[in-house]
This record gives structure tokens, C-alpha cells and sequence, in this order.
């Protein structure tokens, strides 16, 4: 048994890159299909009902490229609008939370569990929703940061700008002052921020939430005889709702690799996509 069709990922913007480059690492067999939203990212500072409208369209348009299954790279999205974009989709849909919180109680011995994030990924406390319920009667003690600034730094190419390393310092005081024995980086665009965040948090162990989250993708096609068999080279194809002009040059380091060629969709086709794979 096999499922030759491509696994859909999406995102607010560009960040999710860094989830399709675990994804090639992890499932280097697989086609994939990216959107990413960048005419409204970002959506970590939006409200979950502007994010759950968006992520449906991200999904319904995944799913009229017949996906088998989706990521939902983004943060933001997996902490407001999962089950939303589960509502609607006939096939499995993953997000980053879940993996990542299960990932992160696996690594930590004294259960002293840290998050950074967007704004509206903290605010939602879907992390810590996950922490306790996963956390089988163990002592746990969960904090959280808001981080937004990391996202545009980032994305400007300022990971070992000074002014980087003071708002790192300041953002992260509070897991110096009690120790974190885990730091789930929960936002796309962190782990490219991991050195950083290591050298104020040395003790720490950083979680890769993309990662979890490819991991846990791994085990459903697995579990339900999806993997592809082909043997031609897995197609990987790349669809922008705006063409910033510094996509190309975020699109090669988020990804790893270079030459990333994208293709638009626009807002309106995107809002008025109906799902033709799922009218019963
Ligand atoms: N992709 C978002 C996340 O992982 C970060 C960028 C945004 O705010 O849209 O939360």
C-alpha cells in the first residue's frame, strides 16, 4: 500500500520553511506543497477568529491540490485554529502544539517547561493546555514569553545583530531568573534563532516545534500505510499569497537551500476557494 500525493503544509508567511526543511530531512521521499500566506502574515499579532478564517482558506486550498495530509507549520494556527481546519478536512491534519509539547515533557527530567512565542500563540495557553494534560500526574511548572520582535528581526536577517542578543536577553530574563529545564521554541522562525537563545539559556534544552511535528507526521503515514513509494524524485512546490521582494532571499535561509521558486496565488482566488474534495 502507498499514497504518492504530496502532504500539504501552510503557514502565515515564510517561517514555515524551516518545517519543510525538517520535512526534507525527515521524510526526504515525500512531495510536498507549501502555501504561505505572506500578503497577511503576520498573524501572530491577530485575533483567533481573523486566523481561523485564514487558515481554513490555507487548508481548503491545500486540499483542492489533493494533499494527503496537512502540517500546519505555523504556530499561531495550531494554537487557534487546529480543530477548525480538522472541521473541514476529509484527511489527518497536524499541527506544531500537540508534538511539541509532547517532545518537550520527554526531555525535561524536572518538568520546569518554558515557551516563547507569538503574542496570540501565548495568549491562547494552547501549550500549556497540552503540558498538563499530557503531564500524567507529574510536578510541572510552565511559563511563558511572548516574543514578537524576534519574528521581523529574523526575517531582516538580524540573528547576531547586537540589538538581537539585548532584546534576547531582555525577552528571555524570565526563564534565567527560574530555571527552565526545556524551551520549546514555538514560533516558525526561532530556530533560527537557536544560538542565540542557547548562549543566554546554556543549561537549556531548546525544542525544535517544526521537528515535533514532522516527527508525528512520520508516525500517521506510517500508521496508516501512506508513505510514498515512487521512485522519481518527490516534487516540492512552493505558493506565496504576495511576492515581498525579499522572499527569495528569506525562502534560501529559512530553507537551507537556494534558487526556492515560489508561485502566487492570489487573496482572492484564496478566499474563494470551495474544496472540491470534500462535497458529499
Ligand atoms: N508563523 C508564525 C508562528 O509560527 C510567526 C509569524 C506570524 O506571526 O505570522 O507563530
Amino acid at each position: 500500500v502507498a499514497d504518492n500525493r504530496p502532504i500539504g503544509v501552510f503557514d502565515s508567511g515564510v517561517g514555515g520553511l524551516t518545517v519543510v526543511r525538517k520535512a526534507m530531512e525527515i521524510l526526504p521521499n515525500e512531495s510536498i506543497i507549501y502555501l504561505g500566506d505572506t500578503a497577511r502574515v503576520p498573524y501572530g499579532n491577530k485575533t483567533p477568529g481573523l486566523i481561523r478564517l485564514y487558515s481554513q482558506q490555507c487548508a481548503r486550498f491545500l486540499l483542492a491540490h489533493d494533499v494527503k495530509l496537512i502540517v500546519v507549520a505555523c504556530n499561531t494556527a495550531s494554537a487557534v485554529a487546529l480543530n477548525t481546519v480538522q472541521e473541514i478536512s476529509p484527511v489527518p491534519v497536524i499541527g506544531v502544539i500537540t508534538p511539541a509539547a509532547k517532545m518537550a515533557l520527554s526531555h525535561s527530567p524536572n518538568g520546569n517547561i518554558g515557551i516563547i512565542g507569538t503574542r496570540t500563540t501565548v495568549r491562547s495557553k494552547a501549550y500549556d493546555a497540552d503540558l498538563w494534560q499530557m503531564s500524567e500526574q507529574r510536578r510541572l511548572t510552565v511559563q511563558a514569553a511572548a516574543c514578537p520582535l524576534f519574528v521581523p528581526l529574523v526575517e531582516e536577517g538580524m540573528e547576531q545583530h547586537p540589538a538581537t542578543r539585548a532584546i534576547a536577553a531582555d525577552y528571555l530574563r524570565p526563564f534565567k531568573e527560574s530555571p527552565v529545564d526545556v524551551l520549546i521554541l514555538g514560533c516558525t522562525h526561532f530556530p533560527l534563532l537557536a544560538e542565540v537563545i542557547q548562549q543566554e539559556l546554556p543549561d537549556t534544552t531548546l525544542i525544535n516545534s517544526g521537528e515535533a511535528a514532522v516527527s508525528t507526521a512520520l508516525g500517521v503515514l506510517n500508521s496508516i500505510n501512506a508513505r510514498r513509494t515512487a521512485t522519481e524524485t518527490p516534487r516540492r512546490s512552493f505558493y506565496v499569497t504576495d511576492f515581498p521582494d525579499t522572499f527569495p532571499g528569506i525562502a534560501n535561509r529559512f530553507l537551507g537551500v537556494s534558487g526556492v521558486h515560489a508561485e502566487q496565488v492570489s487573496i482572492e482566488e484564496l478566499s474563494t476557494h470551495h474544496d472540491h474534495a470534500h462535497h458529499d
